[in-house]
């Protein structure tokens, strides 16, 4: 656990390159340049959230590595679900609840290892005006406080037992992920590296890819910039 750092990603890709071992978690009660999917930054309040980073040395081979990112918002969503119902995924891997993001997930790959990367809303009761009105904490949803530390303990207990599951098992992963995603049967709009794409979600094919009905048949997309449902109002 560290007080302050630039952010927890940096600091474990640090650790990984200098031969730290599979499963270290780096921790921070502050992060001063904290990272957000799409080159973001990661905004979370001192002491109301939790920001940590896991070094994983996966014994898969590399290209089933994308598939820790489903497995982490897998392990996160049942993690806080024994306090907080109708814990929803959203596509790829951010952990929404009532329509607002409580968690977001960033996955970085290095050469012999994957960082894992975490960003969760515990105790936060303001947010700041620009993710006011989309962003949400487990203290909000569950009226109550809750105990960073036990948030912490269940998050990896499930993250180790969702990240042996990205080779064989990987079917559990996806059924978890397909119970919660908040995207089915909605009309969607998807921004990938060919341009956006828009449509209806019909689910997840087998390596964890987005199917999208759309005028022209079916398209998996295997990665989105942004995923944006298109009825803000039907966010569950
Ligand atoms: C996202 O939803 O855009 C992903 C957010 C990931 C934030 C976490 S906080 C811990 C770790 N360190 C970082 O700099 N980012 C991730």
């Amino acid at each position: 656990m560290r007080e302050e750092l630039a952010s927890t990603n940096d600091e474990a890709r640090r650790l990984a390159e200098n031969g730290a071992a599979d499963g270290l978690v780096v921790l921070a009660e502050r992060q001063t340049s904290g990272r957000g999917r799409r080159g973001a930054s990661w905004y979370a309040a001192a002491g109301e959230s939790l920001a940590f980073s896991i070094i994983v040395r996966p014994t898969e081979p590399q290209s089933l590595w994308p598939r820790l990112a489903l497995a982490a918002g897998l392990a996160v969503a049942e993690a806080v679900e024994s306090d907080i119902p109708g814990v929803g995924i959203k596509w790829p891997n951010d952990i929404w609840i009532g329509g607002r993001k409580v968690a977001g997930i960033l996955v970085e790959a290095g050469g012999d290892f994957a960082i894992v990367g975490i960003g969760i809303n515990v105790n936060t009761r303001e947010f700041p005006p620009e993710v006011a009105d989309i962003a949400t904490s487990l203290h909000l949803a569950a009226g109550r406080p809750l105990e960073s530390a036990d948030v912490l303990t269940k998050i990896l207990e499930h993250f180790m037992w969702r990240r042996s599951q990205i080779g064989a098992g990987f079917d559990e992963v996806l059924d978890g992920v397909r119970l919660r995603c908040v995207l089915t049967g909605q009309a969607v709009t998807l921004m990938t590296a060919s341009g956006p794409r828009r449509g209806t979600m019909e689910g997840l094919g087998p390596g964890g890819e987005l199917l999208l009905r759309t005028p022209n048949g079916l398209e998996r997309i295997i990665q989105a910039d942004e995923v944006r449902l298109d009825d803000f109002n039907a966010r569950a």
